[in-house]
């Protein structure tokens, strides 16, 4: 796909980690990409480090999800200038499949993404596919800040999972990429990215 294709990418919490490397992954598809975080300053570096490396179009935009009006006012700055998103992909968790004892607030909101994914996908057939991705434990800046609070975290970790490691945000970033790119049958689906974790 070439980058004359006008295809636009839009990822929210794109200043950093499984969303800073799904921008870097669309750009190399001939994506444009909008990086749109609360953190005003990380998205500006992603897009430098995008211009750069990739020497694709990157425009931030500062937005808090959590706050309707902001969302709102989000919605239609993109509407206005790039038109209509045709695939959603949306960040849940393999906590948003199964229990995830002590993190119970974690674990609702990552099963309500599941919720709104199926409505949506029910919702907008035939128009816009909307799946899951549902990655396990990966290698991004907020882990990194929980494992500093938990020495053994690192090595437990890797130990519980069946091939050895956690997962890279690259690995995750292009799953979310062929998902909202090639699978072209595909919608209310959650795909599971997770080593093997949860087959037993
Ligand atoms: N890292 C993991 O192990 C893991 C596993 C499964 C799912 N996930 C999910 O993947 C997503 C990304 O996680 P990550 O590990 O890359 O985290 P991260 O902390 O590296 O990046 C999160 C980004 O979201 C932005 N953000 C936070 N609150 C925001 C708000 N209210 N409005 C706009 N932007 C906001 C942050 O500024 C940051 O740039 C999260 O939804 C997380 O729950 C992560």
């Amino acid at each position: 796909m070439s980058r004359a294709s006008g295809k636009v990418a839009l990822v929210t919490g794109g200043a950093s980690g499984i969303g800073r490397a799904s921008t870097i992954e669309f750009a190399k598809q001939g994506f444009s990409i909008v990086v749109a975080d609360i953190d005003e300053q990380g998205a500006e570096e992603t897009c430098n480090s995008i211009q750069t490396e990739v020497c694709a179009t990157a425009v931030p935009i500062k937005v808090n999800v959590s706050q309707e009006d902001d969302v709102k006012a989000f919605v239609e700055t993109i509407r206005t200038r790039f038109g209509k998103e045709g695939s959603i992909v949306i960040t849940s968790s393999t906590a948003g499949l199964q229990g995830m004892p002590e993190f119970a607030a974690y674990s609702c909101s990552k099963h309500a993404l599941v919720g709104l994914m199926r409505s949506t996908a029910a919702e907008y057939a035939g128009r816009i596919p909307v799946n899951c991705i549902n990655p396990a434990t990966t290698d991004t800046p907020m882990v990194a800040r929980f494992a500093q609070q938990w020495p053994d975290w690192q090595a437990e970790t890797n130990a519980s999972c069946p091939i050895g490691r956690i997962a890279t945000a690259q690995e995750i970033a292009e799953t979310a990429v062929w998902v909202a790119t090639r699978a072209t049958f595909m919608t209310g689906q959650t795909l599971v990215l997770d080593g093997g974790s949860m087959c037993s």
